[in-house]
C-alpha cells in the first residue's frame, strides 16, 4: 500500500517548525501536519509571507499556526528566530529544513556567503544547531535535499564560488551538503546517546515556485522551454511533500535513509527509501564540511 497523508499519525500535542512554509513543498507539509493537529511554526523569509501562509492554511488546520520571520540568508535572523522559538515554545518535535533557492546568478547572503550555500546549507546548519536542544528527547530533523545531490561535489577549495561560479554545480553542492549534514548529524547524535533522529528526503520533481523563480532569476528562455517540455515528468507539490512527511512522521522512517518518490528514476510517486549519494558517505568529507560550517557560522555570529 502506498504511504499517503492519511497515514500521518495523530500530531495533536506536537510542534513542527518548517522553513519556507509559505510556498510549494513547505506549504503542503505545513498543511498536512496542521490537518493532523500539529502546532506548526511557519518559518518564512518575512513575517508578511508567514502571515500569508497562515491565512491560506487556516481553513484546513486543526492545530495552531504560528508565523515566524526567519531569513536563512541572514544568520542573525536565523539566530533571532531560534531564540524566539526557544523563549516562546520551549520545545519542538519536528524541525523540517525545507526552504531552498535553485541556481540563481551569483549573489551573496547578509554575511557574504554565496546564496545557495548560505540558504540551502549554512542557514539550516545554524538553525539546527540552535534548535537541537529543543528537540530532545524524541524529536526529528528532516533535511530536504534533491536528486541533484547525486551530481554534487563539495568544492572545499572554492566553497563560495569566488573563483568560478556555476549556478547548477553550486545548487548540487548545497543539496549534497544537506544530505551530508543529515548523515553526520545522525552519527553525532548516536555518539551522544541522543534519541533525536536526523533523516533526509527529496521530492523528485514537483511543480512549485522553485523552477519559475530560477528561470526568472536567470532570464533563460531555453530553461523555460525545457521545463514546459518536461512538465509530464513533474508531480504536484502535495505529492512532492510526501517523502519529507514520511521522514518526519512515519514510525519506521530510518535515519541514514534518503526518502524520495518510488516511481521510475525516483522522479514521482509515493515515498520509498532511495539510493544514497555515494559522496555523502565519505566520512572525511562529512567531518570536514561540518568543521568548516561551524567555523563559518561561528565567525559570522562572533561565537
Ligand atoms: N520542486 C522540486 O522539484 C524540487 C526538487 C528537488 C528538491 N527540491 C527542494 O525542495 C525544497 C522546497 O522547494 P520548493 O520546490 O517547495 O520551492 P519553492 O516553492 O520555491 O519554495 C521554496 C521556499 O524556500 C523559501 N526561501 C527561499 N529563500 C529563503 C530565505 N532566504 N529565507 C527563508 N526562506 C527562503 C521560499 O521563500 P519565498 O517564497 O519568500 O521565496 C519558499 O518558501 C528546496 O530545498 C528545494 O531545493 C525541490
Amino acid at each position: 500500500m502506498p504511504w499517503t497523508c492519511a497515514d500521518i499519525p495523530d500530531q495533536r500535542g506536537r510542534t513542527a517548525l518548517i522553513t519556507g512554509a509559505n510556498s510549494g513543498l513547505g506549504l503542503e507539509t505545513a498543511r498536512a501536519l496542521a490537518q493532523r493537529g500539529a502546532r506548526v511554526v511557519l518559518a518564512c523569509r518575512s513575517l508578511e509571507r508567514a502571515e500569508q501562509a497562515r491565512a491560506e492554511l487556516q481553513a484546513d488546520a486543526c492545530g495552531e499556526l504560528i508565523p515566524l520571520e526567519l531569513d536563512l540568508a541572514d544568520l542573525q535572523s536565523v539566530q533571532r528566530g531560534a531564540h524566539q522559538v526557544a523563549d516562546q515554545l520551549g520545545r519542538l518535535d519536528l524541525l523540517i529544513n525545507n526552504a531552498g533557492v535553485m541556481a540563481p546568478p551569483r549573489q551573496l547572503s547578509a554575511q557574504g556567503h554565496e546564496l545557495q550555500f548560505a540558504v540551502n546549507h549554512l542557514g539550516h546548519f545554524a538553525l539546527t544547531q540552535q534548535l537541537l536542544p529543543l528537540l530532545e528527547p524524541e524529536g526529528r530533523v528532516v533535511h530536504v535535499s534533491s536528486g541533484a545531490a547525486y551530481f554534487g561535489r563539495i568544492a572545499f577549495d572554492d566553497l563560495q564560488g569566488e573563483r568560478r561560479y556555476d549556478a547548477w554545480a553550486a545548487y548540487a553542492q548545497s543539496k549534497l551538503a544537506n544530505l551530508i549534514t543529515a548523515l553526520e548529524l545522525q552519527e553525532r547524535l548516536e555518539v551522544t546517546g541522543s534519541s533525536v533522529r536526523s533523516i533526509a528526503a527529496h521530492p523528485g520533481l514537483a511543480r512549485t515556485n522553485l523552477q519559475p523563480t530560477s528561470v526568472a532569476a536567470r532570464g533563460s528562455r531555453l530553461e523555460a522551454l525545457a521545463y514546459r517540455l518536461m512538465d509530464p515528468l513533474f508531480q504536484s507539490a502535495a505529492m512532492g511533500a510526501l517523502p519529507q512527511l514520511y521522514a518526519a512522521t512515519a514510525a519506521d522512517a530510518q535515519p541514514n535513509a534518503f526518502y524520495g518518490p518510488g516511481g521510475p528514476g525516483n522522479l514521482k510517486g509515493y515515498p520509498k527509501a532511495c539510493r544514497m549519494a555515494p559522496a555523502a558517505r565519505d566520512a572525511a568529507t562529512r567531518q570536514r564540511l561540518w568543521r568548516v560550517s561551524e567555523e563559518l557560522v561561528g565567525n559570522a555570529l562572533g561565537s
